[in-house]
């Protein structure tokens, strides 16, 4: 007959006893006389074995009357039985210390009136000073509020609900708890049963991690982290396809390998921000490409905590807009040259008018005069008279010669094409200076503009002049300097006012203005550029126009006069 024996703290032992020492309790008081020499009529080694059965039912009787022993677990005809050796309650209290679960039960108001040992094992506490303890002690201050609902509800039904146990280091373990009120010696207690979430907790916490990673992996966003130091610590599918570099390239390089030079301080002053916790909205911004390409991206920047909240890196998320950007440019550009052509159209209309009304009016008028004085002279008998009448209309003749030609240096400044680029702007500034009464310093530099082709000098010749009347109409500026620089690529000609300047950024995206606008037309069609920079004290306008030599001019080529 098999016997196990059964500890106290669950475990069971097994051993063999004499089988009376497994009959109920009654029987065991007769084990004592039963133990002693075996008869001498005995065999020897039926002897030993009795002897050694013998040591064991002794050991195992020292170990009930020492307290080691709680209960047996007899296996006998009727199978395997637990017999509790201190009454009834025992065996409940041997289930629960086994339990895998924290089990506690709790007077009414919270008190702890006695707890398992896995309990006391899950908040780091020793199990007899728990004992007595307010369960409300065991939580934060933030919680203890929800833990008085949840007990004062423990008293009408079943409830659960998880919350975080405070451990004697004082950190936190998420747990189940489920109170269920059970009649008790004054009134009724609650019964708490404890399971830890930390495992479940921290599988979730792995899930979301992958779920994350796997966003990250599969994003075609740059998604970019890096330490508060400003060097990459993870790179992402979506950089390596944006920036170029490999991860293994791009990690533990400093953050400024992506920063075109001119964008070089852009990064301490984001991660001051981070530094403080604050993020970066997404905003559009350039970056360098590993090739070297510098790319429109549109950045957004947090910092990365931890559950403390201590910051410690930061994540850039960005995207490439390039596409989107020049998508957007060049809807732009058509809008405007759009627009452009309509005014172009309009101004056409507006300038016949006006010839009209310059022909019709002045040069109309004086050859209306002259023919009238002609008939005059027709009539005129006397000499005198025709010489003088002659006078007359030779001086309104001259006159209206002088309008024709004025209309015509209006229309086309016939200078540029007999005298060129140099002579033309000369000529234009001296009238512009007695018209405006606006100083123009003209810096030519002794430059020689022969050989540009008649296509850069007109364009050129266009933008000084929309850039002087600006001047004229908008700046107050008392003076303007222009200059000339030629180098073997190109040719750049600044315009420096000291009037009120301009907000040129806002200007720029405005479609009714359109001086601005024609200006960069103009430079774009000379493959060059135009650049604002203004400010209070004045504007500065710089245009470039590459030469390409191919394209020069012979400087012997005759004009086309
Ligand atoms: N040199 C300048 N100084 C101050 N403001 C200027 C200057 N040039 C241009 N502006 C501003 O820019 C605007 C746009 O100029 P522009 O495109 O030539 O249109 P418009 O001359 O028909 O107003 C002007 O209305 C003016 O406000
Ligand atoms: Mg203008």
């Amino acid at each position: 007959m098999a016997n196990k024996r059964t500890r106290s703290d669950g475990r069971v032992l097994p051993g063999r006893l004499p089988g009376k020492v497994a009959a109920p309790r009654s029987a065991r008081r007769n084990l004592r006389p039963s133990l002693g020499e075996p008869p001498p009529s005995t065999r020897p080694d039926q002897q030993s074995k009795i002897l050694a059965r013998l040591r064991a039912a002794e050991e195992t009787l020292r170990a009930i009357q020492s307290g080691e022993v709680d209960a047996l677990m007899v296996s006998g005809r009727r199978g395997d039985q637990v017999v509790s050796l201190k009454g009834g309650e025992l065996a409940y209290r041997m289930l629960v210390e086994a339990m895998s679960e924290g089990a506690a039960t709790l007077s009414r108001n919270g008190v702890l009136l006695y707890c398992n040992r896995r309990f006391a094992e899950l908040i780091c506490r020793p199990q007899e000073k728990l004992i007595g303890m307010a369960v409300q002690s065991l939580v934060t201050k933030t919680e203890r509020s929800r833990l008085e609902v949840f007990l004062a509800d423990a008293q009408k039904a079943v409830v659960k609900s998880e919350f975080n146990l405070l451990r004697r280091d004082k950190r936190l373990v998420p747990v189940n708890l489920s109170l269920n009120r059970f009649p008790g010696r004054k009134g009724y207690a609650l019964s708490m049963v404890i399971t830890d979430l930390t495992e479940q907790k921290r599988r979730h916490v792995e899930d979301t991690r992958l779920q994350l990673a796997a966003i990250v992996e599969s994003s075609q966003d740059a998604i970019i982290g890096k330490s508060l130091d400003a060097k990459i610590v993870s790179w992402n599918p979506g950089a390596e396809e944006i920036y170029g570099y490999t991860p293994e390239e791009a990690i533990g390089q400093p953050i400024s390998i992506l920063l075109p030079p001119e964008r070089a301080d852009e990064w301490p002053a984001i991660m001051e921000r981070v530094r403080r916790g604050q993020k970066v909205e997404h905003y559009e911004t350039k970056r360098l490409r590993k090739d070297g390409t510098v790319i429109d991206v549109s950045l957004a920047v947090s910092p990365i905590k931890t559950a403390e909240g201590e910051t410690v890196g930061a994540s850039a998320v960005s995207r490439d807009i390039t596409d989107r950007k020049q998508a957007a440019e060049i809807k732009q550009a058509q809008a405007m040259r759009q627009l452009l052509l309509e005014r172009v159209l309009t101004a056409q209309e507006e300038e016949r008018r006006r010839i009209a009304r310059e022909l019709h009016d002045e040069s109309g008028q004086l050859l209306t005069s002259v023919l009238v004085g002609l008939r005059t002279l027709e009539d005129s008998r006397k000499l005198s008279d025709v010489k003088a009448q002659g006078n007359r209309l030779r001086e309104i003749t001259a006159q209206a010669l002088d309008e024709i030609g004025r209309l015509a240096r209006g229309l086309h400044p016939t200078v540029l094409d007999d005298h060129g680029l140099g002579v033309a702007v000369s000529r234009y500034v001296s009238e512009y200076t007695k018209t405006h009464n606006i100083a123009v310093d003209l810096k030519l530099n002794e430059l020689n503009f022969d050989d540009l082709p008649s296509a850069i000098q007109m364009g050129l010749y266009r933008i000084v002049q929309e850039a002087l009347t600006n001047v004229a109409r908008h700046s107050g500026a008392k003076t303007v300097s222009i200059k000339f620089t030629r180098s073997a690529t190109a040719l750049e000609v600044a315009i420096i006012d000291d009037g009120c300047g301009f907000d040129a950024k806002a200007v720029a995206v405005s479609s009714h203005r359109l001086g601005i606008q024609s200006m960069k037309e103009r430079a774009a069609m000379l493959g060059g550029t135009v650049t604002f920079l203004s400010r209070r004290r004045g504007t500065k306008i710089l245009v470039r126009a590459p030469l390409a030599k191919q394209e020069l001019k012979h400087p012997a080529e005759p004009r086309n006069t």
